[in-house]
């Protein structure tokens, strides 16, 4: 099985829901600005287009940004995505993808799976990975396929550290991709005292904090804002280090419950949102 060479950012910059194409333009910048060189958005955002332009307009060496978006479920089955490429490249103008994630694992994932493995080999896309796949699903893709997935993109957060999928995750040489890294802005996880406390102790803010424990649980954290001061807060997080018994203590708050439940009545719906050309 073929590794991803990939190089990861442990801090990417997330899109999801910033669909005002203004508004994610100057997010975007200002996150290049703030040093930030992941861009996490996906067919499904409705915002490639806005992400392209932003890249194009901060003036950085594309080569030194990676843009990673996901492939949604409407475009499943080999054929069906190997033109959803093309529409995200066109949509980016870009002329490779460097991360092509599948982006959730319903239907035809594996006919899909073989249309990114050929995008890899035909140099549209640089690296491939999947999101919200259970163990079992990763599996299936690792005894089907010829690439390992570089990612597997899924909610993760104190609250849910997602132990048992990282131990599998780890041993497979998969990183983990944490979205959700602040929890969504949950009120709840954003005043757990603990985290209060160790803010205190460090001179850090709370989502501060959060960010570091990603880092030093070895998690690829994205999270998302359209405020400039959250944007480079959230990258300011390299100064400082969680002791062995504060990343344990942070372990204890684990609820293993995610904030995002799906159903099959979501994923009917999923199945039938179609992504414009
Ligand atoms: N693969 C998937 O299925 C999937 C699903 C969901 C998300 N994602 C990816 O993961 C990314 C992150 O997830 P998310 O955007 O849903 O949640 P998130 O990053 O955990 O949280 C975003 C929320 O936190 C707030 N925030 C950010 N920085 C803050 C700070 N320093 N202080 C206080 N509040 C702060 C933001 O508000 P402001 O804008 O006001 O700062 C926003 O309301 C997405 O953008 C997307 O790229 C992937």
């Amino acid at each position: 099985m073929q590794k991803n060479t990939l190089f990861l950012p442990e801090i990417g910059f997330g899109v999801y829901q910033i669909v005002n194409q203004e508004e994610c333009i100057r997010s975007v910048k200002a996150a290049l600005d703030s040093g930030y060189r992941m861009i996490d958005t996906a067919a499904a955002y409705g915002n490639e287009v806005a992400v392209g332009k932003a890249i194009r307009q901060s003036g950085i060496d594309r080569n030194e940004i990676n843009v990673t978006s996901k492939i949604w479920v409407s475009d499943y089955g080999y054929e069906k995505t190997q033109k959803a490429i093309d529409k995200s490249l066109r949509k980016l103008k870009m002329e490779t993808i460097d991360l092509l994630l599948l982006h959730q694992p319903i239907g035809d994932y594996l006919g899909s799976w073989r249309a990114l493995e050929e995008a890899v080999v035909g140099g549209k896309v640089k690296g491939i990975g999947v999101s919200n796949f259970t163990i079992s699903q990763l599996q299936e893709v690792i005894d089907r396929g010829n690439i390992l997935p570089a990612v597997n993109q899924v909610e993760c957060h104190p609250y849910h550290a997602q132990k048992e999928l990282k131990a599998f995750i780890d041993q497979q040489g998969i990183r983990l991709e944490a979205w959700y890294p602040i929890g969504h802005g949950n009120k709840k996880l954003l005043n757990e005292p603990l985290f209060l406390e160790l803010g205190k102790k460090y001179g850090k803010s709370v989502v501060q904090v959060i960010l570091r424990w990603h880092y030093q649980s070895k998690n690829i954290a994205i999270p998302k804002s359209t405020n400039p001061e959250h944007i480079k807060a959230n990258l300011a997080i390299f100064d400082f280090e969680l002791t062995n018994d504060e990343m344990q203590k942070i372990g204890t708050l684990d609820k293993n419950q995610p904030f995002f439940k799906t159903n099959p009545v979501m994923n009917f719906f999923m199945k039938r949102m179609k992504i414009p050309e």
